[in-house]
């Protein structure tokens, strides 16, 4: 299949509303990362979401809609909490899971009896929805396993090909997926921290629980609340590890190691104006102090340590404070849990 180049034009958003209305697949460009789009309505067309990433079947997708009366047909009931969250935080990065209503095909919501549904703040994105006349279900454009794409080439890289097309929209904004939250629950969870944080939830929700698997690992044999956080994710080919601590451990750290035999093939992920002391190829995601250059560059750089070849990376621990735990969670996955902590006894 050949994949078309689409333009942020009113034409070329037409033509993307009638590919998605004939139940093909577009990928859109949204305020956070690329998405796979499809009608949510059509469970032929959300089946062959999974088929063009290869996305395990048991993990849910997020409906996205362009105005909020969409929301009354999708899900059984909007109690007032979530009317509540969805005044302060939509249009937005954030995804709120509620009971689904018969409308949702078992495509969407993998056999779950709830559905997570997101009103996108970019502009473009609700053209689409709009001009497509149905909501979308859209998972991270990216094959399974890889970082989310936050631009068109990104995402051309991973579905040319597989897809009908790709609608250009340019950089993502905030770069790492919304978040997450479920008020399925009598407490409402956190399942995926994004751009909204658990102190804005708070001041809206009152008192949340974290789910489990934000901060850390599942263990064997526990259920993952949210499918899509037990799985490995968002990881370049080369073997992260995330060394906790400053700056100055992290260049005497890596010093002795590049002794013991490291190759050119390894690297570090720091941040930025780091790259003069550290003793290894760098690539740099964001200042320090900036959790949102952070998150806006964390994607991008992983994929660009793959362009570059490296094999084996060392990265700069960031703050999970505020949105720093968007950046943290998905940092984290990406290196397959691994962190050095030199401040553990
Ligand atoms: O920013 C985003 O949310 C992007 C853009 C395209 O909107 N989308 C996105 O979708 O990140 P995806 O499929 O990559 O991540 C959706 C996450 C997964 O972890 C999935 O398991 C979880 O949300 N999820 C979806 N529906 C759920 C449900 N009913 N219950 C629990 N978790 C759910
Ligand atoms: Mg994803």
């Amino acid at each position: 299949m050949e994949t078309l180049l689409l333009q942020n034009t009113d034409k070329d958003i037409a033509r993307a509303g009638e590919i998605l209305r004939g139940g093909g697949l577009v990928a859109i460009p949204t305020e956070t990362v690329y998405g796979l789009a499809a009608n949510a309505l059509d469970g032929a067309a959300v089946a062959k979401i999974f088929a063009a990433k290869g996305r395990p079947q048991d993990n849910p997708l997020i409906v996205h809609i362009s105005h909020l009366d969409q929301w009354k047909s999708l899900v059984s009931e909007i109690p007032d909490r979530a009317m509540a969250l969805a005044e302060a935080y939509w249009p937005g990065p954030l995804t709120i899971i509620l009971p689904k209503s018969d409308v949702i095909p078992d495509e969407v919501s993998a056999g779950l009896d709830t559905v997570a549904v997101r009103f996108p703040s970019m502009r473009t994105t609700r053209k689409i929805i709009d001009a497509a006349g149905v909501p979308l279900a859209a998972p991270s454009a990216n094959l399974s396993g890889s970082p989310s794409p936050t631009c068109a080439r990104h995402t051309m890289d991973d579905m040319r090909g597989r897809i009908d097309a790709v609608l250009d929209g340019g950089e993502c904004n905030f770069g790492v997926e919304s978040t997450v939250v479920t008020l399925a629950t009598e407490i409402p969870r956190l399942l995926r921290p994004g751009a909204v944080t658990p102190e804005e939830l708070r001041e809206v929700l009152g008192e949340i629980e974290i789910d489990d698997a934000v901060l850390g690992q599942l263990k064997e044999g526990v259920k993952a609340a949210s499918p899509g956080m037990k799985y490995k994710h968002y990881s370049p080919k080369a073997e992260i590890t995330i060394l906790k601590g400053t700056l100055d451990e992290f260049v005497k750290y890596t010093e002795l190691h590049s002794r013991e035999g490291d190759t050119d093939k390894t690297f570090a992920l720091c941040f930025d104006g780091e790259e003069e002391i550290i003793p290894l190829p760098c690539v740099t995601y964001g200042r320090e102090e900036d959790s949102l250059t952070q998150s806006h560059r964390l994607f991008n750089a992983l994929r660009e340590l793959d362009e570059q070849g490296a094999e084996k990376v060392y990265a700069r621990c960031p703050s999970a404070d505020g949105v720093g735990m968007a950046v943290y969670n998905r940092l984290l996955r990406a290196a397959g849990f691994c962190v050095i902590d030199f401040h553990d006894e």
